[in-house]
């Protein structure tokens, strides 16, 4: 039995939980800097690390009283060492090395995609390996074969631009907040692509790589003809809904594509998705749809646990430090990480 706290805070939010390796998660808390950053149009790392430094101490105290548990009942300290922003990084793993220090207990840095992956495993019904997971997120766009915890394998990834970053660009444009991605879903659902049809980037080539800038510019220039084209010269309500529908169905669309391509290729019939882009519901939906005819099931985080949580880092560091796993002391993260770098769980006593 082990009690870890987990700590992320590896770009705009701070999330906070407590994972019982046998009760389960006890308690999770997050704090969105989305305000903070609202008026910039895109997260500013030194306003983001000066306020993980804010509230992620005031959020331990929370999760330790949600949980009924005292600080010195903690095990072991998971905290997210990359990849990220740096300085926003650098926070939550000195916090964490300095509270394992003073408690005199391990810490572990965890990858942040590899708690993104594992974030299903939270739910009562979770998938078992082999599976196919697609990671998508404001930063990442991946499919990956995971036979275990660790045993990775990268399947295909976006050439350019990430999934979540292709909805929050699209959305500056149509005038959305940051980020733009449940903002878009909102505007899409009162939209319909007939008078649009984006094109569904990479679908006619074989391979399971992704490119979604070249629907940025579509994007630009649909818009621009809108414009044209209207008395105003601005962009009307219904256009506007019109785009977004008809963008979201095209990224929608290319995932579904490639899910059901990799499931094929790799002869598996389990799909995980995760990262925030996995919130979104048309794309619960279609996936749904096409892999009921393939026989397959999909498994999904709990939407809380979809964008960035502490809860998932908790999980995921605690499965490692199970095992044994823990940092030498010393502070350091990874901005960039490439996930395959990861080790397999090896239990003592057993051959790797
Ligand atoms: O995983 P996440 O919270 O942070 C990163 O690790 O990047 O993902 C954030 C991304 C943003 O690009 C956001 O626009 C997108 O997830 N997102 C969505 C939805 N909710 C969040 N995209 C489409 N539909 C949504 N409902
Ligand atoms: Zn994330």
């Amino acid at each position: 039995m082990m009690l870890v706290l987990g700590l992320e805070t590896s770009c705009d939010e701070t999330g906070v939980a407590l994972y019982d390796t046998l009760a389960g998660l006890l308690s999770h808390a997050l704090y969105s800097q989305v305000e903070l950053h609202a008026e910039y149009g895109g997260v500013v790392p030194e306003l983001a690390s000066r306020d993980h430094v804010r509230k992620t101490l005031p959020l331990v105290d929370k999760v330790l009283a949600d949980g009924g548990r005292d600080a010195g009942d903690i095990d072991a300290i998971a905290y997210t060492a990359g990849p990220g922003l740096a300085g926003a990084l650098m926070v939550g793993a000195s916090l964490a090395r300095g509270l394992a220090l003073g408690w005199g207990i391990p810490a572990l840095g965890v990858h942040h995609m590899e708690g993104h992956l594992l974030a299903p495993m939270l739910e009562a019904e979770s998938p078992h390996f082999p599976f196919v997971a697609l990671l998508v997120s404001g930063g990442h766009t991946q499919l990956v074969r995971v036979d275990a915890i660790g045993r990775y394998r990268l399947l295909g990834e976006s050439l350019d631009d990430a999934a979540g970053e292709a909805f929050d660009k699209v959305a500056k444009m149509l005038g959305l907040p940051y980020p733009g991605g449940p903002h878009i879903a909102r505007l899409a659902a009162q939209g319909e692509s007939r008078d649009f049809h984006f094109p569904r980037p990479m679908v006619n080539r074989p391979g399971l790589d992704f490119s979604f800038s070249g629907l940025k510019t579509y994007a630009l220039n649909t818009i621009a003809d809108c414009r044209a084209r209207s008395a105003s010269g601005e962009l009307g309500e219904q256009d506007r809904a019109d785009i977004a529908r008809a963008f979201e169905e095209a990224v929608v669309d290319t995932l579904v594509i490639k899910c059901r391509r990799a499931l094929r290729s790799e002869q598996l019939n389990t799909l995980v998705i995760a990262g925030g882009v996995s919130a979104n519901s048309n794309l619960r939906a279609s996936l749904k749809e096409a892999l009921v005819q393939d026989n397959a099931s999909v498994f999904y985080p709990a939407p809380a646990f979809c964008t960035d949580n502490g809860a998932m880092i908790a999980y995921a560091g605690a499965q490692r430090l199970l095992v044994g796993q823990v940092d030498a002391s010393g502070v350091s993260v990874r901005p960039r990480w490439p996930m395959e770098e990861l080790p397999p769980l090896v239990v003592a006593g057993e051959g790797a």
